[in-house]
């Protein structure tokens, strides 16, 4: 971060730029935010992209085009609704005496090394007439080449202030054309990648489903500049809002064809009551620019991910069998040690008992109807209790883990009974059931507290629980709170959301040791607020390999292949139908965080065998999928029938390559590519991994250079619907 206090004058004699002229930069290894305070004490947005020596001149620039010059719009760093801001603005108040305009000029501003790889930039707006402050919060992430921004606004009026809405980040840009790439879904089909050319007016992403952040939309995007978002070229402007509750990002272009990128919560029913003293921040925005396309903006968010924003990034993650697919409601004790025996067999590392193990008497977990609640051991079920199972699978080598979903209450429980008064619902309308389940009020105290020792007593039965897997199977429809006082309702949207995040608090200070996987019917509760608590998400529901090469590839261009559960199912498989070769399973899932969700015993013979040695494979090349760069090589939204992509291990000494066939090609066409991210000096040996069939790799065995790969390329002998090869590459 630099201040440049403007004595240019003798640099710039005929500009006769003002002595009060600051200059504010934020900046990483190779990407600057410039912002700039004008005469006015406006505090002016100039510039975010590459980073350059000598930004001076932006002090000319802005003399030549004065903000509020009578366009209608000034390109502040964050526009509060008043004066000529007519776009959508950042901050809409209303003030104690029910005045709608806010005027933020620049206060002060503090920089602070918070280590070698991390700044922080707070600057203070404050308004000429009104006692509020303005808290612009940035932080830069120096070698990731990441900035987050987080605003908060403090009421020192002498009255209370309504807060209608508060914006994360503000981002103005000018191109001639802008591309938005977002990712849209429902159950089963979540992150389906989209690309739209913007037009002037504006386009929202947003969510009004409280705590399903993605059961439509996710809080992601990039932004391309002049053309369609391109794997290794062009200017990428990529934001992620970490943020589970109801978000709105709004992209506007305005008559001057400029770009503005408003991001934060959702101001839906959403107004903020701040008495005399209180304040309230924002969730954190995420940005990172890149000028060689979407590939480096990914790899930067990975980076970031695995350094800040997720649970023990260092450690390999488990190769999971979870019960759900294999058993659903309707097992025993025998049932779940005969699975964890197959699964020690074949390999596994850990054993997750999914929904199903609580609720006793007429409200037992025997279907979806009842028991979410009761978190006590189903003792018909489960007689020896829980820690007999994980005691078992700690014999066989195993790992165990358990399924709960604290949020909720099915109306067939204790407790729902016992506390009506803690769930969700709107004044005295009926409640609204869905998946016959009804949300527990975050808002209120007493219900976090429940949770916490939900959580609690659940790990409380074993000492050998080591994993849970964190669900919420339904969005919130008709809020209301019988805890919020009746003129603070609006409250709710946002009060949910940090009762959650204060419940996770709380319980990652418990337990800071165990799992916690990240699952809302699939992939529902899928952004960057929600992963730092956890270890890893269930990607979705649907384990069909050919979905789910749509699905990884959409949400690994933010979320890291690490944290990313990828299950090997039955086949027919039980969510589309599809009979898909076991092998092109394994291919799929091997690019995640591999899994099985399966009935193991019904896996005999060659088959057994295959998926032994996948496994044995899987651990071979963990590490470069977890901890490598991800580099993409084909898109499988382009309509072309491929897709394919890369993990390079950070020194380049190792790559794991992936290739997928999603249709029939022809006969005479095969498919071909060209490797990125290799040293191009090295020479890699390659070996075919999990081999069948005839359509075997000519170089397997074989050395090549990585000036060669990355430049001659290979070619596979795949093109049949469903066919994939997966290559390693060792450095000799
Ligand atoms: C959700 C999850 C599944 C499974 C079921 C159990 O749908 O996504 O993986 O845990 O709930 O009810």
């Amino acid at each position: 971060m630099k201040i440049l206090l403007t004595a240019l004058a003798c640099l710039f004699p005929t500009i006769g730029i003002m002595a009060e002229n600051k200059i504010i930069s934020v900046d990483t290894d190779k990407t600057s935010m410039v912002m700039q305070v004008n005469p006015d004490g406006k505090l002016i947005h100039d510039y975010y992209g590459k980073k350059f020596n000598g930004i001076e001149p932006f002090l000319i620039k802005q003399y030549k085009e004065q903000p509020d010059n009578g366009a209608g719009y000034a390109p502040m760093a964050y526009p509060a609704y008043g004066g000529l801001v007519s776009i959508q603005p950042a901050l809409k108040l209303t003030h104690k005496d029910g005045v709608q305009t806010t005027d933020l000029r620049y206060d002060s501003h503090k920089v602070t090394q918070i280590d070698d790889n991390r700044e922080k930039t707070e600057i203070v707006l404050t308004d000429p007439l009104y006692d509020i402050k303005v808290i612009l919060d940035y932080t830069a992430y120096k070698k990731e080449d990441i900035i987050t921004e987080s605003v908060t606004v403090l009421n020192n009026e002498t009255g209370k202030i309504a807060v209608e809405n508060i914006a994360a980040s503000y981002l103005p840009l000018h191109a001639d054309d802008y591309y938005l790439t977002h990712f849209n879904g429902i159950w089963a089909a979540e992150m389906q990648l989209k690309e739209d050319k913007l037009t002037p007016g504006i386009k929202s992403i947003e969510s009004k489903k409280g705590l399903q952040t993605t059961a439509a939309s996710n809080p992601a995007f990039m932004v391309s500049l002049n053309q369609p978002l391109n794997e290794n070229n062009g200017e990428v402007y990529a934001g992620a809002l970490a943020w589970s509750g109801n978000f709105k990002n709004t992209f506007e272009i305005d008559e001057c064809d400029r770009l503005h990128i408003v991001a934060g919560p959702n101001d839906f029913a959403s107004t903020y009551y701040l008495e005399p003293g209180e304040s309230l921040t924002t969730p954190e925005m995420i940005w990172a620019y890149s000028n060689t396309g979407s590939g480096t903006a990914s790899r930067n968010f990975h980076d970031w991910v695995r350094n800040y924003n997720i649970a023990h990034p260092e450690e390999e993650r488990a190769i999971v069998l979870n019960s759900w697919e294999g058993a659903y409601f309707d097992f025993n004790e025998k049932t779940i040690t005969d699975m964890i025996d197959d699964a020690a067999a074949i390999g596994v590392e850990m054993f997750v008992l999914d929904d199903g193990w609580f609720g006793n008497g007429e409200y037992a977990r025997n279907s979806d109807h009842a028991g979410l609640g009761d978190w006590q051991v189903n003792t018909e079920k489960l007689p020896k209790g829980i820690d007999y199972l994980a005691k078992y699978a700690k014999n066989k080598g195993l790992k165990f883990g358990i399924w709960i979903e604290p949020e909720m209450v099915n109306p067939q429980s204790e407790l729902a009974q016992a506390h009506p008064e803690w769930i969700v619902k709107s004044g005295k309308r009926d409640k609204i059931e869905m998946r016959n389940q009804l949300v527990l009020d975050l808002s209120n105290p007493e219900v976090q507290d429940f949770i916490v020792t939900t959580f609690d007593n659940v790990l409380k039965q074993s000492p050998d629980i080591s994993y849970v897997k964190w669900d919420a199977n339904r969005y919130i429809s008709d809020f209301g709170s019988e805890y919020l006082p009746e003129d603070k309702q609006s409250h709710f949207w946002i009060d949910y959301i940090n009762g959650l995040y204060a419940v996770c608090d709380r319980i990652r200070e418990m337990y800071p040791d165990v799992t916690i996987q990240l699952c809302s019917s699939g992939g529902a509760r899928l952004d960057m607020g929600a992963l730092k608590y956890h270890d890893e998400f269930w990607t979705s529901d649907n384990t069909n390999a050919m979905d789910r090469i749509f699905i990884q590839y959409s949400t690994n261009l933010f979320y890291p292949s690490l944290a990313t559960a990828a299950h090997v199912s039955t086949a027919p498989n039980h969510q589309t139908g599809l009979i898909a070769p076991l092998k092109f399973r394994f291919d799929v899932a091997s690019s995640g965080r591999l899994g099985l969700e399966l009935q193991p015993k019904d896996l005999k013979g060659k088959e057994r065998e295959f998926a032994e040695n996948a496994i044995k494979t899987y651990k071979q090349i963990r590490p470069i999928v977890h901890h490598g760069d991800l580099y993409r090589l084909k898109n499988p939204y382009d309509g072309k029938g491929w897709a394919s992509h890369q993990y390079v291990s950070k020194d380049k000494s190792k790559a794991v390559f992936f290739a997928y066939s999603l249709k029939y090609h022809g006969r005479t066409t095969y498919f071909d590519t060209k490797l990125q991210g290799l040293d191009p000096d090295k020479n890699y040996r390659i070996t075919e991994l999990n081999p069948q069939g005839w359509n075997k790799f000519y170089g397997d065995g074989q050395v090549f250079p990585g000036d060669y790969l990355m430049n001659a390329g290979i070619s596979l002998n795949i093109g049949n619907p469903m066919e994939s090869t997966v290559l390693l590459l060792e450095e000799i």
